[in-house]
């Protein structure tokens, strides 16, 4: 979950790398640091806290140079401070790295270089690393033979950069399984290295991805990538279309507000080119790979991911069962890779994730690729090792997500899965003409539909003021919906640190009702979907024994109105897309309350926004 940012060039490299970092904030960090060679020597500056207490050392002490990376730290070893911080310099002052990962072995590689004489200035994992390379120049390797000597004692999942001395005109990086990303950015004579693209795009748009056991040289000329045995690579050359301002917050105050109010544009993109409305009423997914042959021969599918995206695949899960008649399981990654599923190679797994970086989900596609299943991913980030592990993907097309809290990023899957089931419907014969035509107009309605929901923001955020000081609170949902209900619970409780529950509706008679009370507010998601009736009889069963009752239900529905206390208005929607417009109000409802509690809304605390580690 750290940020790197490395700079080879022309231009002072201090300013590169400081605005990369800051580019980088929501992977969250508790310490910031940076190095550059100046005058043949390696200056670092480095600190616990934000990128502000580093901005307040450079002043104070400028660095002057052309060559440089820089670092924001997660905590994994070692509390945050100036010695844990990145970048580490080993002991002759000519090297010095920054690391993003666990080195699993750390324990073993310090003692064993402790007993070489080597000193340790940090209680941090990744200071072995400038010291195994440290011990590999000392012999009389070169630099990048000391680097490839150095990782391959190195255990677990690594994104490396480092320069020395010795040969001041270059950087090294590499990359070993899924901690995070390593972007390589190409310029006109100067070069940028990334752990994730927004740190680079406005200086260029063309990239490499590295990876995993790639190792590249990256000089101003340009950079040349090996695999870590030494085998000389080319790497196809991406042109990232997205652009350095729709990272920025424009007129919101958060991330967050505004990749709410993206979705409408972000559910355009997800559908752009990928439905014919007008004639066969056909829906392509070309990244998949899919014909139909692979498609009858599909006996069963997990989804499979973490949080917000794990919903999004339980509501995958009703479509593609109700559409393409296949049967679904979910499975959060953090069991499915440890739980040795029953998987083989007609099965699909389908991994969805917003980063496409997260380390359960990513071990949970290895998993699943080791028992011979066909692997698909849904991502966001294009070039992340989730899409780049899998058969087939699908883009979300929804842009930088950069609040911690996913909003755009889960509805856009949730119209992908819709899309897939047609696909999936439409080539295996279960699905016929008239009512894929019937889907597909349905999926028009989309956008305009989640416009109508966010006009209501204001409604919405009085019913924040009402809510703003609960301790507790329950969201309740049935069928399709049922997601809705977890996912609405998930954004109140990790953005305003509020006990926020989603529960299935139906269980509540089977002990949580006993929770019940004018102090346990209830948020009831009642859509005119099939299961209507039955949420409508929750919502007196709720009312009875006191509770507050927020209800989100369709336009003009006065039956619910009459009862509740307070209504998320939604208009109607197709039941099977009811999960998008549904959502809409949960997430501005939770987006109000901690903007009205004075919260860090785009980095909660104890958050980051792509957890690469375990
Ligand atoms: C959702 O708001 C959270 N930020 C978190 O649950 C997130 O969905 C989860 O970590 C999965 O992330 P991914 O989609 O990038 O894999």
């Amino acid at each position: 979950m750290c940020g790197i940012v490395g700079y080879i060039g022309s231009r002072d490299a201090t300013p590169i790398i400081l605005n990369g970092l800051k580019r980088l904030e929501y992977r969250g960090y508790d310490s910031a640091g940076l190095a550059v060679l100046q005058d043949g020597a390696i200056q670092v500056r480095r600190d616990a806290g934000k990128l502000a207490r580093l901005q307040t050392l450079v002043d104070e002490a400028p660095l002057n140079g052309h060559v440089g990376i820089g670092h924001t730290r997660w905590a994994t070893h070692g509390e945050p401070s100036a010695r844990n911080a990145h970048p580490h310099l080993g002991m002759t002052g000519e090297v010095v790295v920054v690391h993003n990962g666990i080195v699993e072995n750390y324990i073993e590689l310090r003692q064993e270089l402790a007993a070489e004489g080597a000193i340790f200035n940090s209680e941090t994992d990744s200071e072995v690393i400038v010291h195994l390379i440290e011990r590999y120049l000392s012999a009389g390797k070169g630099l990048t033979e000391a680097v490839r000597q150095a990782l391959v004692h190195l255990k677990g999942a690594h994104g490396i950069v480092t320069l020395s001395t010795h040969e001041p005109d270059k950087i090294i990086s590499a990359r070993i399984g899924n901690a995070g990303g390593v972007v390589i950015g190409i310029g006109e004579g100067e070069m940028f290295i990334a752990s994730d693209l927004p740190a680079i795009l406005e200086h260029t748009r063309e990239v490499v991805f590295l990876e995993s056991r790639q190792l590249a040289v990256v000089a101003r000329e340009g950079v040349q990538v090996q695999t870590l045995e030494g085998k000389k690579v080319n790497l196809s050359i991406h042109h990232v279309a997205w652009d350095p301002v729709s990272a920025e917050k424009g007129e919101y105050r958060h991330f967050m507000a505004k990749e709410i109010h993206e979705q409408v544009r972000s559910l355009t993109d997800t559908i752009a080119g990928r439905v014919d409305f007008e004639n066969g009423h056909g829906v392509r997914l070309p990244e998949l790979h899919l014909t139909a042959e692979k498609a009858r021969r599909i006996k069963k599918i997990f989804i499979t991911a973490c949080g917000t995206a794990a919903h999004a695949g339980m509501v995958g899960k009703v479509l593609i069962e109700h559409i393409a008649r296949i049967p679904v399981e979910v499975d959060i990654a953090s069991e499915f890779r440890y739980r040795d599923p029953i998987v083989d190679a007609d099965t699909t797994v389908l991994a969805i994730s917003q980063s496409g970086e997260t380390a359960d989900t990513l071990a949970a596609m290895e998993e699943a690729r080791r028992k011979g299943a066909m692997l698909w991913s849904i991502v966001n980030a294009i070039g992340s090792q989730a899409m780049r592990l899998a058969d087939g993907y699908i883009s979300m097309q929804s842009g930088p997500e950069i609040g911690v809290a996913s909003t755009k990023a889960y509805t856009a899957p949730l119209v992908d899965l819709y899309m897939l089931a047609i696909l999936l419907g439409s080539l295996r014969g279960s699905l016929d003409k008239p009512s894929r035509r019937r889907l597909v107009s349905d999926l028009r309605l989309i956008p305009d539909l989640a416009g109508r929901c966010l006009d209501r923001e204001g409604q919405v955020e009085q019913v924040a003021y009402a809510l703003k000081d609960v301790q507790h609170c329950l969201y309740l949902g049935r069928g399709i919906n049922m997601p809705t209900a977890y996912e609405g619970a998930l954004k109140l409780k990790e953005i305003s640190y509020i006990h926020a529950e989603g529960y299935p509706a139906g269980e509540m008679k089977h002990g949580p009702i006993a929770l019940i009370d004018r102090t346990m507010p209830v948020v009831v998601i009642a859509p005119r979907d099939p299961w209507y009736d039955k949420m409508f009889s929750q919502i007196e069963q709720a009312k009875a024994r006191g509770a507050v009752v927020v209800a989100l239900a369709t336009d003009s529905d006065e039956r619910i109105a009459n009862i509740v206390d307070y209504v998320l208005w939604v208009p109607e929607t197709p039941w099977m897309l009811s999960p998008v417009t549904t959502v809409i109000p949960l997430q501005l409802l939770a987006y109000h309350i901690a903007a009205i509690r004075g919260l860090d809304v785009d980095q909660p605390r104890n958050l980051a926004k792509s957890v690469t580690v375990e």
